[in-house]
């Protein structure tokens, strides 16, 4: 449910509603067991199908809790106006939405060190497979959107993160504060929202009033919404305005304006390419068929036993997954492990398999097989 909680935040309101959909059909016990699926076919996630076994959605640990609340809100009524509500959290780049309150970037920076920083890395810059936040300045970064390897593999390809990428501040104060920290989402006050998004900014060299952000800068809602950010002209097609929906539906009826370009005689090609016209057919529900080229709609992870054959090198798992926060404290071999030991290894297993409310994640985000993660575990409990 973590998982499905993030995208969902990510997403514009329109797909927002297709994913509570889903939530929606879940427990539908004629449905294939194991799979989210809509009548009777697997929902898609941006490509990508997320199994659900034993309460589990791939890699990520799914609150039982939760999953059990969406359950009762949805399984076959109409939600009430509260529940809609709690729901419908999301910040706009009018303001609606968003609470008064404040922040500056000195203390977002204090709570990104607490709250972040084992994640998103130093100054938001990333790592361990966990998404940066900044690269740098997000108007020079901005250029290099329309960077592509099309023509010359070796280039650069465009930069895509906060700064340089997204189209609206909102849209930064709704995830933090939906979705941020990742293992405990909603936990973080209007005021730490402000905070963290000031700092945000000022990671990401983005301007107020013709200057660049810095340390001692305070953002309310009313300096939030005079900020543009460098990106917010560089969709197509536009989604925002009131006949967004129409505006989508006419950019996609025409082939030509997503790629389905007819390529000069003179450039590589093997056969036809592109110069008739392109068969395009519709997201079927939430399923797909008929994918030009051709697309498996079963995307399931990989099975164990394909990954338990190869032994992983411990400690090189360990440098890439796990010293980002198992440095300092709950280091390989160190005395804090006593009492977690003390409970049994079983336990302990089972625990980080599974991830803890205190912050492990589920196999601290490492996609190995139950054997390999436990040799991990092995190595980081007795140092060797
Ligand atoms: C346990 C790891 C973890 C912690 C701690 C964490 N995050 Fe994240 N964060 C993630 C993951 C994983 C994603 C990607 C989620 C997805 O795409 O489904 C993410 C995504 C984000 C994004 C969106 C990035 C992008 O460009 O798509 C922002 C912004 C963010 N986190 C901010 C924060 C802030 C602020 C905090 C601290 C309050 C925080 N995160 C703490 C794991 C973490
Ligand atoms: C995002 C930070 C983070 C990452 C990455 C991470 N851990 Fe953890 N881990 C923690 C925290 C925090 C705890 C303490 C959790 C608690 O007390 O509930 C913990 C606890 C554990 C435990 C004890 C579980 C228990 O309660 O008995 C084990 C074992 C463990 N981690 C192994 C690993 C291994 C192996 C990796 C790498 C594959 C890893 N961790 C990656 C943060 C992380």
């Amino acid at each position: 449910m973590l998982k499905l909680n993030t995208k969902l935040i990510a997403t514009a309101s329109a797909a927002a509603a297709i994913a509570v959909l889903t939530v929606g059909c879940m427990q539908n016990s004629a449905e294939p067991k194991g799979t989210n699926t809509v009548n009777g076919k697997p929902t898609i996630d941006g490509g990508v199908i997320y199994p659900v076994e034993n309460d589990k959605t791939g890699p990520y640990y799914v609150n039982p809790q939760v999953a059990l609340d969406a359950k009762k809100i949805y399984n076959g009524r109409v939600p009430t106006a509260n529940e809609l509500k709690a729901w419908d959290k999301d910040v706009m780049p009018d303001g609606t939405g968003l609470p008064e309150g404040s922040g500056s970037v000195e203390e977002g920076e204090e709570i990104y060190e607490a709250k972040c920083v084992m994640c998103h890395g130093d100054f938001g810059s990333g790592g361990g497979g966990y998404p940066a936040l900044s690269k740098g300045n997000g108007y020079e970064l901005q250029k290099t959107l329309t960077n592509n390897r099309w023509h010359d593999p070796e280039a650069d390809g465009p930069t895509r993160v906060f700064g340089s990428y997204w189209p609206q501040i909102s849209t930064m104060f709704w995830y933090i504060k939906d979705g941020m920290p990742h293992p405990k989402s909603k936990t973080l006050s209007d005021d730490e929202t402000y905070a963290l998004t000031a700092y945000m900014l000022n990671i990401n060299e983005i301007e107020y009033e013709g200057e660049e952000i810095d340390d001692e800068f305070v953002l309310n809602r009313e300096k939030m919404l005079k900020i543009k950010m460098p990106n917010e002209n560089g969709f197509i097609p536009n989604i925002d305005g009131p006949n967004a929906l129409d505006d989508v539906r006419t950019f996609y009826a025409n082939p030509t304006n997503f790629g389905a370009i007819k390529v000069k005689a003179s450039e590589r090609c093997m056969k036809d390419c592109q110069e008739k016209s392109v068969v395009v057919t519709r997201i079927q529900g939430a399923g797909i068929s008929n994918f030009l080229p051709p697309m498996s709609d079963v995307r399931d992870l990989p099975k164990e036993d394909n990954k338990a054959e190869v032994k992983v090198d411990v400690k090189e798992v360990y440098n890439n997954a796990c010293a980002m926060c198992h440095s300092s404290y709950l280091a390989p071999g160190s005395d804090e492990w006593k009492p977690f030991l003390a409970e049994g290894m079983e336990t302990v297993y089972k625990k980080a398999i599974d991830g803890t409310e205190g912050g492990m994640p589920a196999k601290g985000g490492a996609d190995l097989s139950d054997a390999n993660f436990k040799l991990v575990v092995d190595y980081i409990v007795h140092g060797k």
